[in-house]
């Protein structure tokens, strides 16, 4: 991803495991039957009840209960953070202080009015816990949005352990929730009777005869079933790897399942959610290029993999339904062994070549070759030549990386959203040896030693308790992406000690681990690596910030809707991005590291004191990359979550001071561009100050990499260099995870060429199916 930046909180993207679902309860203190649930982490507990359903009623009754130490909770019934209803409750002296806000951006939700909040009796403060009872009323509609009480969807939670700024003050400001998450719920569970709810809405206790009883949710087996559908090839995840691997399998004629935890996306996938712009189109949210942008601001998010507190796509094509779509062809430099790859794998340009005869890049995606609101282009192209940058297509030159400046290149394919989804996928489509399988949960495989039996699914209809079978000889590849395929291997006993304790744990992961004495020790989620990218924010008069694309879905341009439902050209056939650059610096340290920079209309924030115009507003994303140094670590929770453990940007404070360099070489001549104004960080405040305050996770620039490394030996790698995992007979791990360093630019088109290379070492690979 590019340029994301949340100077107050972050989206509720949170988690919603399988154990992490509402259920009913009893709360012992005041008798009331709630539906909610305890967080596994924080040991908060959310709760809430409707009336009957019948009344039609938009009022709800509902409780937080926190231990001491939770500084402030929030809660979104409506799940999503944007236009929602948030709770907000802290202590202040002994008593709850609690609020009803709503954001209308990834920015401090604010007061607005409506709800009427009352207070209920149970509420209370002791020395271990805090308690907000409360009947919330005129709180299921508000002007821009509702929550059906009779449906299932997510809800949110966000946790703080730091205090809010003015705790008095129910209004009061606050940072960035430390965790947050999302659980799944269905509210046609949790409304009580009408004697029940009103007794408790007026204060009283107890009694709970209502419709929902307290009983604990229990997964359900079905019945007995035999024996599955054996394969010779299991894949799991439908990321643009996985799809490029299952296809070459099938390709191939062996017999492949295509597992997939999400839904359709485009189209031709089966997917149908888009803004009212596009109803009988045949296109969804997820084909139309120019909708990138409204991925963040939707509140109907359903495509990030809510158990994951980074952006992740969980759906068909993975990452490449909802990224911006950069592509780039790989330079030799991405698969060298300077950058950890085997030396087998230097030769990557047979494999980067089939890639490019399958999806070639394109830099003017309109259908008519024109190209659309290139004013950014123009402003920041001058900028560059003036420090010598020489303009190139960029793709037609992969490994020339410094000093150069180019139109954006994408893989949109006919004005849409292509990628692996429109080329790979649908040749594997029309294949009968291939079958995909959405909406399926992989939670392990199953080994006994060295050799994978099966995979372990949520659906039981694949196999006895969900577990896919496997063909004699067959095999099981990893594509879940670098937070989905470290979280398998820890829960197939594979990984550091730390994170298999963890799993072993888990009430329900637990006991379906191998014995302790078939644990694997690698080092699976070390040594991770993701750009660090800083955003300035300028304005140029000649600018069209295009609303900052605030109105793509609901208020679009008309004329350049009608353009592109006719004929897929126009502004809506590109993402965001218009231009992109790169330069080499030599760190103190005498490494090379290389700078890429991506330029667009519009801008995620700012931080200025001084007026400007924001119709004119522009934004330059600085992200370093080939050559950093700086690592981190994925890891999993309490919850057996993907989490980073360790951030992986500026550990090195060589990657940050080539960066800082970096920034003050974009802006060195902006006085030589007329009318050029760089507002963040304004004339106040200089580069080296911005960056040192700048918010960490605002780094993030979701193209992690390196969990699962490739490399020679299981002292320091994952996967040898044919991709199988060390220590495997038939497990192997090809995504973004066995990149051991950060690419050279955006990674899905790095990423597939080692898709189509490792499939093709894979499948020479004696002792398959
Ligand atoms: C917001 C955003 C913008 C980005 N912009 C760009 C860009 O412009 N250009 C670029 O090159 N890169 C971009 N990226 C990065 C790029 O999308 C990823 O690097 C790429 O998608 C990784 O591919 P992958 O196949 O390794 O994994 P993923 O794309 O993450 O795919 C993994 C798939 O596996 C599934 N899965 C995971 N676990 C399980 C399980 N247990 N069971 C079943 N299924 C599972 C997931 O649902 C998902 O579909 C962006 C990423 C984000 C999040
Ligand atoms: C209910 O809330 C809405 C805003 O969402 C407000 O306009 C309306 O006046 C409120 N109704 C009552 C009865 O308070
Ligand atoms: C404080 O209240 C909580 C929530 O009702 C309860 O679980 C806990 O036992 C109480 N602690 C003490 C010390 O009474
Ligand atoms: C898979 O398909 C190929 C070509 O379509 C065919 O040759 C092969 O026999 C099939 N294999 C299996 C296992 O069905
Ligand atoms: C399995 O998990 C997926 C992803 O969370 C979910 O959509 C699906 O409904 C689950 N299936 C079953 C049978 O529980
Ligand atoms: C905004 O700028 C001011 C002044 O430079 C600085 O103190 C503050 O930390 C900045 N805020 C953010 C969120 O960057
Ligand atoms: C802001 O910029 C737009 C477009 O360049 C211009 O039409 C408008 O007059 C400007 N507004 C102000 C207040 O300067
Ligand atoms: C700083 O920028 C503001 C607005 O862009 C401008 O009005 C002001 O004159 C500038 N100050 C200096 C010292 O350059
Ligand atoms: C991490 O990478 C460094 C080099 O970048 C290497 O020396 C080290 O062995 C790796 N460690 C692990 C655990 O992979």
């Amino acid at each position: 991803m590019f340029f994301r930046v949340a100077f107050a909180l972050l989206p509720f993207i949170g988690r919603a495991l399988s154990q992490q679902t509402a259920a009913p309860y009893v709360d012992p203190d005041n008798g009331i039957t709630f539906y909610g649930l305890t967080d596994a982490v924080h040991h908060v507990t959310y709760g809430i009840t409707f009336p009957p359903a019948s009344r039609g009623s938009t009022e709800f009754i509902g409780e937080i209960v926190a231990p001491i130490d939770a500084k402030w909770v929030g809660f979104a019934p409506g799940g999503a953070m944007i236009n929602n209803l948030l709770l907000v409750a802290w202590v202040n002296n002994g008593q709850i202080v609690r609020s009803n806000r709503k954001a209308t951006d990834y920015l401090q939700p604010i007061a607005y009015q409506g709800p009427i909040l009352t207070d209920l009796p149970s509420t209370k403060v002791n020395s271990t816990h805090w308690k907000w009872v409360y009947r919330c009323q005129n709180c299921t509609v508000w002007d821009t949005g509702s929550i059906d009480t009779n449906s299932g969807g997510p809800t949110g939670w966000a946790y703080s352990s730091v205090g809010v700024d003015n705790p008095a003050d129910p209004q009061s400001t606050f940072l960035e929730h430390t965790d947050f998450s999302l659980y799944g719920r269905n509210f046609a569970d949790a409304h009580a009777s009408a004697d029940d709810y009103d007794r408790w809405a007026a204060g009283g206790t107890g009694g709970g005869s209502g419709t929902t009883t307290p009983t604990t949710t229990t997964t359900t087996t079905q019945g007995p079933i035999t024996s599955g559908i054996p394969y010779d090839y299991v894949v799991v995840g439908a990321g643009p790897a996985g799809i490029i691997t299952a296809d070459r399998l099938s390709e191939a004629g062996k017999k492949v399942l295509l597992v997939e935890r999400g839904g359709p996306s485009t189209w031709e996938t089966g997917g149908t959610y888009g803004p009212d712009w596009l109803k009988g189109s045949q296109l969804t949210k997820f084909d139309v290029p120019g909708l990138f942008e409204s991925m963040f601001s939707d509140s109907n998010s359903f495509w990030w993999c809510k158990d994951i507190n980074v952006f992740a796509g969980c759906l068909v094509g993975g990452g490449t339904s909802i990224n911006g779509a950069l592509y780039w062809y790989p330079p030799d430099i991405d698969f060298s062994p300077s950058q950890g790859w085997p030396t087998s794998w230097q030769n990557h340009h047979t494999w980067t070549n089939k890639m490019i005869a399958r999806l070639p890049a394109t830099d003017h995606p309109s259908t008519d070759g024109k190209r659309y609101l290139e004013q950014v282009f123009d402003v920041v192209s001058t900028l560059l030549k003036g420090q010598s940058y020489q303009q190139i297509t960029i793709n037609d030159n992969p490994d020339y990386k410094d000093h150069v400046f180019g139109y954006s290149a994408y893989d949109f394919v006919g004005g849409k959203r292509g990628g692996p989804v429109a080329t790979y996928l649908r040749t594997a489509k029309a294949r009968k040896n291939f079958t995909m399988k959405m909406y399926t949960m992989v939670t392990g495989v199953v080994r006994k030693g060295s050799t994978i039996t099966g995979v372990r699914t949520n659906d039981t209809s694949l196999g006895p308790d969900g577990v896919i079978p496997l063909n004699p000889k067959g095999r099981v590849i990893l594509s879940g992406g670098s937070f989905g395929s470290p979280r398998i291997l820890f829960q197939s006993g594979i990984g550091p000690t730390d994170m298999l304790n963890i799993v072993k744990a888990d009430p329900t992961q637990g006991p379906r681990m191998p014995a302790q004495s078939a644990w694997i020790n690698l080092p699976v989620g070390e040594n991770v690596s993701d750009n660090p990218s800083i955003n300035l924010v300028f304005t140029h008069p000649s600018v069209d910030a295009y609303d900052n694309w605030a109105n793509i879905q609901t208020n679009p341009r008309s004329a350049d809707t009608k353009q592109y439902l006719a004929s897929q050209s126009g502004v809506f056939a590109q993402a965001s991005p218009r231009l992109n650059f790169w330069r080499a610096y030599a760190g103190s340290d005498q490494k090379t590291r290389y700078l890429q920079g991506t330029a667009r209309p519009g801008a995620a924030s700012w931080n200025t004191t001084f007026p400007f115009n924001q119709t004119q507003i522009f934004t330059i994303t600085a992200y370093l990359s080939t050559g950093i140094t700086s690592r981190g670590r994925i890891g999993i929770d309490a919850a057996v979550q993907p989490r980073v453990l360790t951030n992986p940007w500026f550990e090195d404070p060589v990657d940050k001071a080539v960066l800082i360099q970096g920034l003050k070489d974009i802006v060195s001549n902006i006085k030589s561009v007329p009318g050029m104004t760089m507002i963040t960080p304004d004339n106040q405040t200089t580069i080296d100050a911005y960056v040192n305050n700048y918010p960490v996770a605002d780094m993030n620039s979701n193209h992690w990499v390196g969990p699962c490394s490739i490399g020679n030996s299981q002292s320091n790698a994952v996967v040898d260099q044919n991709t199988k995992v060390f220590g495997t007979d038939n497990l192997f791990v090809l995504d973004a995870s066995i990149l051991p360093a950060i690419p050279m630019g955006n990674p899905h088109g790095a990423i597939m060429a080692a898709a189509e290379q490792g499939v093709a070492k894979i499948l020479a690979l004696s002792g398959g199916p």
